[in-house]
């Protein structure tokens, strides 16, 4: 269904749920994933039911993952950045007791 258009340039390097890879800079994370085959950024709160990216436009929130240990960043509004550690999520995200 995604299919990337071959543009030789930059590389960065990120990891996601501890699996390090190699992809192109200059997108954003959600692109980053589903071209490398990872559909499943999270699980539903109610049912725990695998979420995939649907609008890719900052819309619908399907696209929530946790990076560099803040939780609910919308993968399709996120540009990739060197270094980025991205995890899936699942279920509601914990809430900080002091707040
Ligand atoms: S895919 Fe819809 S908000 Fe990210």
């Amino acid at each position: 269904m995604f299919r990337r258009i071959d543009r030789a340039g930059e590389t960065v390097t990120i990891t996601f749920d501890g699996i390090p890879m190699c992809v192109a800079a200059e997108q954003t994370v959600a692109a980053a994933l589903l071209g490398q085959g990872i559909a499943t950024l999270r699980s539903s709160v109610v049912g725990n039911r695998p979420r995939a990216p649907y609008c890719l436009m900052g819309v619908c929130f399907e696209c929530l993952v946790t990076i560099d240990g803040i939780q609910n960043r919308q993968a399709c509004m996120t540009v990739l950045r060197d270094g980025m550690a991205i995890s899936s999520q699942s279920g509601a995200r914990a809430l900080d007791e002091g707040c």
